[in-house]
């Protein structure tokens, strides 16, 4: 019922954790293997590994979350070795995230990966908001178009980008003219919100200590902001792009608008963090009992059908 093909690979369910969230170590990716999500996401390395911000630098509210990690990491090497040395056992679809801090490094980054025996899905993380001094690229239009053109040149293995929100009808439609002027496999919308912040009000304090309390919110806060930027990039991008959706989901219900405004794949962060990895068996049920109410017995048959008024 829950059946997603994703790059020929056929998937038990659209869900998968959203990158950052339960994908540190091996032992986090192994969990996620053995989960009944249907893909998953690493940490977003980049070449070296990274201590990321000062702690806290997570928080968990009733709403949803706030972080700002500052991309802790592993480094390349560890995640590039899990995936290759997992390809080779011909097992589950896996995707590597991965970003960097300048454009040169950019580049050198996904060199080292096209030079590698990896032939999976590659996420380009165009959106952090929380490395002090480092804007999100994704926000900054030329560059992004820059940025791709040169990635281009060279790679030639399944690429997808995460995106930041947009907010603006404009934004939506230049994004989308730059990204369908590229092979992409995917685009991931929505990274978490950047830069809200969240206050203990008893002790008129914020709660993450990186950045002054500012960091990337996540959860039910973000659930309106995903749908319009999943919807946005449906009606905009090239039909073979395809679409992961990332933001809000709590239950099932959640994961229906998201496929219902053209997500493939939805990914699950605040609430996997909150939850654990059984929250994929949660979500598989509540996303079937709907279907069944409805009368739907595929995914397809409602994927990108929002009807408007
Ligand atoms: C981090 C947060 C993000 O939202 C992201 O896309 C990548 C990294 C982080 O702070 O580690």
């Amino acid at each position: 019922m829950l059946k997603t093909n994703f790059l020929g690979v056929e998937l038990a369910s659209p869900l998968m954790n959203a990158s950052g969230v339960h994908c540190m170590s091996i032992e986090e990716l192994e969990e996620l293997a053995n989960s009944q999500a249907g893909a998953f996401i690493t940490k977003t390395a980049t070449q070296l590994e990274r201590e990321g911000n000062s702690k806290p630098r997570y928080y968990d509210t009733k709403l949803g979350s706030i972080n700002s990690m500052g991309l802790p990491n592993k480094g390349l090497d560890y995640y590039l070795n899990y995936v290759i040395e997992r390809q080779q056992q011909g097992t589950q679809l896996q995707f590597l995230s991965v970003t960097e801090m300048s454009y040169e490094e950019n580049i050198n980054l996904l060199s080292k990966i096209q030079r590698s025996g990896y032939q999976g899905v590659t996420e380009f993380n165009l959106s952090c908001p929380n490395v002090p001094g480092k804007p999100q690229i994704a926000y900054d239009f030329e560059l992004t178009k820059k940025l791709l053109s040169e990635v281009f040149t060279f790679f030639t293995k399944p690429l997808g980008v995460k995106l930041p929100p947009y907010f603006d009808i404009a934004h939506f439609d230049e994004m989308a003219t730059i990204l369908n002027k590229f092979p992409l496999t995917y685009v991931n919308s929505v990274n978490s919100i950047g830069n809200g912040l969240c206050i203990n009000i008893d002790k008129e304090q914020v709660v993450i200590k990186p950045k002054g309390g500012f960091g990337g919110l996540g959860g039910e806060y973000i659930k309106p902001t995903a749908l319009a930027n999943v919807r946005a990039f449906r009606e905009r991008l090239n039909p073979n792009i395809k679409i992961i959706g990332t933001g809000g989901v709590i239950n099932g219900k959640d994961v229906f608008e998201h496929i219902l405004c053209g997500a493939d794949l939805v990914q699950v962060g605040t609430t996997l963090h909150k939850e654990g990895v059984d929250v994929f068996t949660r979500l598989n049920e509540e996303l079937k009992v709907i279907m069944k109410e409805k009368g739907y017995t595929s995914l397809e048959q409602f994927r990108g059908r929002l009807k408007i008024i």
